[in-house]
């Protein structure tokens, strides 16, 4: 299965999401079947690795964060399964993007938040401008949300 990760720079919140997936697919022996990847719908950041801090946050719990940014494209919606969108600006984006691929837009598109069980939030709030705080947050609603996902993709046999 194809999942990919989607924000606004993909450089903190997408990364992260990626990371934590990742880590929990690594954990759980599962990485063999997934290919997990993140991008932004803007391109101001691309080549870029993530974030320090938000490197630094996830570093603290043991996970890595191995992505280079990119921007979203057409082929995309084609190439991957599912599409989890931080916010509801890169909803949108996504979806935009979706209607303009036309029948070769074939993933499913979904809030990543959809999946979280602990947290009432909708979205992902985007941590640049704010302090360390922030990253943390990220990481909480993501190590949530990644885990209830993989629970519903691999359900006990
Ligand atoms: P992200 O955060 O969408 O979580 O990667 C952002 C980082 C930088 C910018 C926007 C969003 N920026 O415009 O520079």
């Amino acid at each position: 299965m194809k999942i990919l990760f989607v924000c606004l720079g993909n450089i903190c919140r997408s990364p992260a999401a990626e990371g934590v997936f990742l880590h929990q697919l690594v954990e759980r022996e599962l990485n063999e079947h997934f290919v997990v990847d993140s991008a932004g719908t803007g391109g101001w950041h691309v080549g870029n690795p993530a974030d320090r801090r938000m490197q630094a946050a996830a570093n603290r719990r043991g996970i890595q964060l191995p992505s280079c940014a990119r921007q979203i494209s057409l082929d995309d919606l084609s190439e991957f399964d599912l599409i989890l969108t931080m916010d509801d600006a890169n909803l949108a984006a996504v979806t935009s993007l979706a209607s303009e691929a036309g029948r070769r837009a074939t993933a499913k598109i979904k809030p990543i938040l959809s999946y979280t069980s602990q947290f009432s939030e909708t979205e992902v709030p985007d941590p640049y401008y704010g302090g360390e705080e922030g990253f943390e947050h990220v990481l909480d609603l993501l190590e949530n949300a990644c885990s209830n996902l993989l629970d519903d993709l691999s359900p006990p046999a």
